[in-house]
């Protein structure tokens, strides 16, 4: 039952973020649509989107750049805890993450951060 909610609340959410195909067939797995919803009810989504770089990269892109990297794991969930510019500046223009460490718990932002890089494994 709880499992069915969190499916139906993933995607009410991506609908609301005008997410594709691809994005609703990743919905349909239960970890990814646990992930999404941690991400939505954190704020990530209010900069990101799985497809396309809003303020902050496409989570796609990041999963490419980074998908033959084994430090990228640690790397991106310190990167999420303290924020920062500079990886991307070429797509956000320089606009900077704000840390997370205070607000989201390290067992979440390791959720969405093995999310990100399932995207392009
Ligand atoms: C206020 C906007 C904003 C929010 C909220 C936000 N991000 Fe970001 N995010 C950015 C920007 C801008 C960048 C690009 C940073 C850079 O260029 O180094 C980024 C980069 C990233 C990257 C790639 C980092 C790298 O160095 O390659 C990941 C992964 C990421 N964000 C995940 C998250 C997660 C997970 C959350 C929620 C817990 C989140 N973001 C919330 C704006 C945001």
């Amino acid at each position: 039952m709880v499992r069915v909610f969190f499916i139906i609340f993933a995607i009410c959410g991506l609908i609301a973020c005008g997410v594709d195909d691809t994005t609703m067939k990743i919905a349909g797995d239960k970890n990814a649509a646990s992930a999404l919803s941690i991400a939505r009810a954190n704020g990530c989504m209010n900069c990101h989107n799985v497809n396309n770089s809003i303020i902050g990269p496409a989570w796609s892109l990041v999963s490419e750049r980074y998908k033959d990297s084994p430090d990228a794991r640690a790397y991106l969930i310190e990167k999420v805890k303290l924020g920062g510019n500079g990886a991307w500046n070429d797509i956000t223009g320089g606009a900077k993450m704000p840390p997370h460490e205070k607000r989201v718990s390290h067992a979440h932002i390791a959720q969405i951060v093995d999310f990100i890089l399932a995207l392009k494994k």
